[in-house]
């Protein structure tokens, strides 16, 4: 099955029949990557550049192995000694990559719309790896791979998305993606962390864990995204303080507790232990999946590489 257009710039436009077959491909390369045998050659002679205008640990470095592991030449851009910090726009720079005959853009950056832009600019085909607090769709795929293995299917289960859902990216690209495969999507935070008007995206909104949890058969953290909160003139926040909200929306045993037995437990990262997410459940291994996430990520740009590659370049 073919991306709907040579780009993955959202989980948007994606429909279920494209996201099971990204799906079944993760899966087979998650399977190769368990058992060793991680080389490939369907992105041999292609060029992938990731330009990473945000910082990233996961992301970036999957999808360099991705690549690799596809038989790409991987170049990672550092954006902090490049010619962005003399004034190049992100334009000026992308255009400067594209005459270099890159194939690949894999691009991250703080303003919403970055890679969309990008895409009608260049003729590489570009991936968004998170574009301000609007998509993020390689974060929501890796999470349902996860969350599929366990449980087998997304039809039809319950999950909750806890805290900053009003700067998360990573919330609004699951959104787009759980609620389309039949997902009953629950969101949980305080009234300034929850964007007015989300119901729109099918989601039901609480502001109590205990009602938000009851019956969850996953959920998942999320990080305050202090770095795109806008502090009032008088240096009021979003919270009042990291214990508060903890007290409150932090994931902790007892109010993990109001979920189904065997919930997964789940957290895009980076965490902010003992903010959103209490050490003792990001650890326990009986319900946590998070380094199980880490995992699928590469599996998962694997196969949106793969995919992509069927669509850019046709004969690989
Ligand atoms: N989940 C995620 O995007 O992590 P990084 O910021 O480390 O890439």
């Amino acid at each position: 099955m073919l991306l709907p257009g040579r780009h993955l710039l959202g989980i948007e436009g994606l429909n279920p029949a494209v996201i099971n077959s990204l799906l079944d491909l993760a899966e087979s390369y998650a399977l190769l990557n368990r058992s060793g045998k991680t080389r490939r050659d369907v992105l041999r002679s292609k060029t992938l550049i990731n330009l990473f205008f945000e910082d990233s640990t996961r992301t970036r470095t999957s999808f360099e192995l991705a690549g690799k592991r596809l038989g790409a030449d991987v170049i990672n851009m550092p954006v902090s000694t490049s010619s962005v910090s003399k004034g190049e726009t992100l334009l000026d720079t992308a255009a400067t990559l594209n005459a270099m005959n890159c194939d690949i853009l894999v691009v991250r950056h703080k303003s919403s719309g970055a890679p969309a832009l990008l895409a009608q600019k260049v003729d590489a085909a570009v991936i968004n790896a998170g574009d301000g607090m609007h998509e993020h769709p390689t974060q929501a795929l890796l999470d349902a791979l996860t969350i599929r293995r366990h449980r087998g299917r997304l039809e039809g289960l319950i999950v909750v998305i806890c805290g900053d859902i009003a700067h998360s990216r990573v919330a609004r690209s699951n959104f787009l993606l759980l609620t389309s495969m039949g997902c009953h999507v629950r969101v949980i935070g305080p009234p300034t962390l929850i964007p007015a008007g989300i119901e729109q995206f099918g989601v039901t909104v609480y502001h109590d864990m205990r009602p938000a949890l009851e019956g969850a058969d996953v959920v998942m953290a999320l990080r305050l995204q202090t770095e795109r909160m806008i502090v009032d003139q008088t240096g009021g926040g979003l919270i009042p303080s990291a214990r508060e909200y903890f007290t409150y929306f932090g994931l902790d045993p007892a109010k993990l507790s109001y979920a189904k037995p065997d919930v997964l437990v789940m957290h895009p990262g980076p965490m902010n232990r003992g903010v959103e997410i209490a050490s003792q459940v990001a650890d326990d291994s009986a319900h946590s999946v998070i380094r199980e996430q880490v995992e699928m990520g590469v599996a998962v740009r694997m196969a949106v590489l793969d995919t992509l590659a069927q669509r850019a370049f046709g004969n690989v």
